[in-house]
């Protein structure tokens, strides 16, 4: 049993693509032929992605909602395989995290949010995906974005969210393994991205400024525009990553053949930086 080696026509829904990681993937996945569904709470970026990947000749398709409203997470899944008829990818990447902050500190509503968008929304995600892909009788992937922080002992709640990623991606592969499903955990290092939004502010200075930043310019929820994330990956390439190259390795996965399962993968830049 093969997989076919192009995207063309494969519908994947990928959650968190309005920014960074997830907004690379369906970029990426999109432009080269995919139909993908794109998720995330903030509509304008996702909108600017679907015109690009429209123009590329590809389909896409935008929703906002909270991943942490399960039910509209799982109908959302739901009607991405009814409208197309299948479900060949999903992309479990809606997520955030507070590197740097002490649990002893910490803010408990913080971590609340934490584990419900990475970890509950994240299982929620592969049920539906599960659900969808077997009642469309569809080959998939699901593919899981981690964290390098899943590979520590010390790296406090977020770390602990990023440990039950590959606890549940490790559990669904098993659990999958004769069915044509295949199951993915992504751990990536430090990549360019808005993921600096729930960073202690004086760290992300602090490295804006090795890239000769010297005036950041938040919006009020913290983000960073694109030419300020794009100018600081450019002067420390060595250690923040490109997100297209995540993008690059989700496309290796998918194409193996079916019979071939990546269970795992740690993609970081060459040097790390701060992990
Ligand atoms: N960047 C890194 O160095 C790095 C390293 C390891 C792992 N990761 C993981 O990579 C994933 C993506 O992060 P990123 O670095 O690309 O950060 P990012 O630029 O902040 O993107 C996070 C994405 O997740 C979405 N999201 C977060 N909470 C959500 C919620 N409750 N409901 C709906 N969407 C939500 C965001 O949507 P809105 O912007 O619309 O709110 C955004 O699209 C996360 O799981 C993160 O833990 C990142």
């Amino acid at each position: 049993m093969t997989t076919s080696n192009n995207l063309n026509d494969k519908t994947i829904c990928i959650t968190g693509a309005s920014s960074g990681i997830g907004q690379a993937i369906a970029q990426h996945l999109g432009s080269s032929g995919a139909h993908v569904f794109m998720m995330g709470r903030n509509r304008s970026p996702m909108d600017e992605s679907a015109d690009l990947i429209r123009s590329a000749g590809g389909s896409a398709d935008v929703a906002t909602f909270d991943v942490a409203d399960l039910e509209a997470l799982s109908s959302w899944v739901a009607s991405a395989a009814a409208s197309t008829g299948r479900l060949d990818v999903m992309v479990n990447n809606a997520g955030f995290g507070d590197v740097g902050a002490t649990i002893a500190d910490g803010d408990p509503a913080m971590w609340k949010a934490m584990l419900e968008t990475n970890v509950l929304a994240l299982a929620v995600g592969c049920q539906a995906a599960i659900k969808a892909m077997r009642s469309t009788s569809s080959q998939g992937n699901i593919i899981n974005i981690s964290s390098v922080a899943a590979l520590q002992r010390e790296s406090g709640v977020y770390g602990a969210t990023k440990h039950a990623v590959n606890c549940i991606n490790s559990s669904l592969r098993k659990e999958l393994q004769d069915e044509p499903i295949r199951v993915t955990s992504v751990m990536p290092g430090v990549f360019a991205t808005n993921f600096t939004r729930n960073v202690d502010r004086t760290m992300v200075e602090g490295i804006a400024g090795m890239a000769g930043i010297t005036e950041l310019e938040f919006d009020d929820d913290s983000r960073l525009p694109q030419h300020q994330i794009d100018q600081i990956q450019q002067a420390l390439a060595i250690g923040i990553g490109d997100v297209t190259h995540i993008a690059n390795a989700v496309e290796y996965i998918i194409l193996q053949p079916s019979e071939l399962n990546i269970e795992e993968i740690v993609i970081r830049p060459q040097k790390s930086l701060l992990s």
